[in-house]
């Protein structure tokens, strides 16, 4: 049984004061979530803020993203080995905001994968088709070329050490939800794709959705066999809504 795991994505959101009276409310609600762990994911800038308020509770953090560079010459950059100094578990890689704003490629995608593992950091690898791709029936093999490019600069095994999030780019802050069934089957087809080469790595790989989840619908969502918990935008910056959709967790 995989253990679900619920990460909080604020994207550019908070400020100092947002941010302490959120973590102040989670840290109080948490100690009823008894399933799912816990993670959010702040802006660079609040990392060290965000590591003081969180040392010692059982909510994890990490960065939305990083360089698929060693430290350097690359101004506005963040390397891996820094989101490790300030404690990160995890960090964000291949959002579809960074894909379609910031024009990241698969294979940068795969570098940046591979780059976070190199200093112990788990990557959630994010995937995840376009409303066009979805009604031109692409959705698997968008999802399988995005999934394949971390695979082939890696190997499957690498999938072993990190989460994948399957976030429809359609439900994403839109408010438009895949139903369970829609999830359901295309993380069934990711654990499928892995499973074809290597079937304990499917097997342990947790794949998180995301699009839209918020506390009135992550039960139902997370209640799928193949879905082991949410990547929550919006809804991660309300600590009631936030706490309702880890308290969804199995
Ligand atoms: P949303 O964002 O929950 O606001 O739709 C999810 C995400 O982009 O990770």
């Amino acid at each position: 049984m995989r253990q679900s795991l619920v990460v909080g994505n604020w994207k550019m959101n908070g400020s100092v004061q947002k941010n302490q009276s959120l973590l102040e409310s989670l840290k109080q609600g948490i100690g009823s979530v008894q399933q799912a762990e816990v993670a959010v994911c702040p802006p660079f800038v609040y990392l060290q803020q965000v590591s003081e308020l969180l040392k010692g509770t059982v909510i994890a953090w990490g960065g939305q993203n990083l360089s698929q560079q060693a430290p350097g010459a690359f101004t506005g950059e963040v390397a891996a080995s820094m989101l490790g100094d300030f404690g990160c578990k995890y960090v964000i890689v291949g959002h579809s905001e960074r894909r379609a704003l910031y024009g990241e490629s698969d294979e940068l995608v795969a570098e940046k994968f591979a780059k976070a593992q190199s200093v112990g950091l788990i990557p959630i690898l994010c995937v995840g088709e376009l409303l066009e791709q979805r009604e031109a029936g692409e959705t698997e093999k968008v999802v399988k070329r995005q999934l394949d490019a971390v695979i082939n600069l890696q190997g499957v095994g690498a999938l072993a050490k990190s989460v994948i999030a399957y976030e429809p780019v359609w439900a994403i802050g839109t408010g438009k939800t895949a139903t369970p069934a829609q999830a359901q089957d295309v993380h069934a087809f990711i654990r499928g794709r892995i499973a074809e080469l290597d079937t304990g790595v499917a097997e342990k790989v947790q794949i998180l959705y995301g699009g839209s989840v918020k506390g009135n619908n992550a039960a139902e969502l997370f209640a799928m066999t193949d879905i082991d918990g949410g990547l929550i935008g919006g809804a991660s910056l309300k600590a009631d809504d936030f706490l309702t959709i880890c308290q969804a967790g199995k």
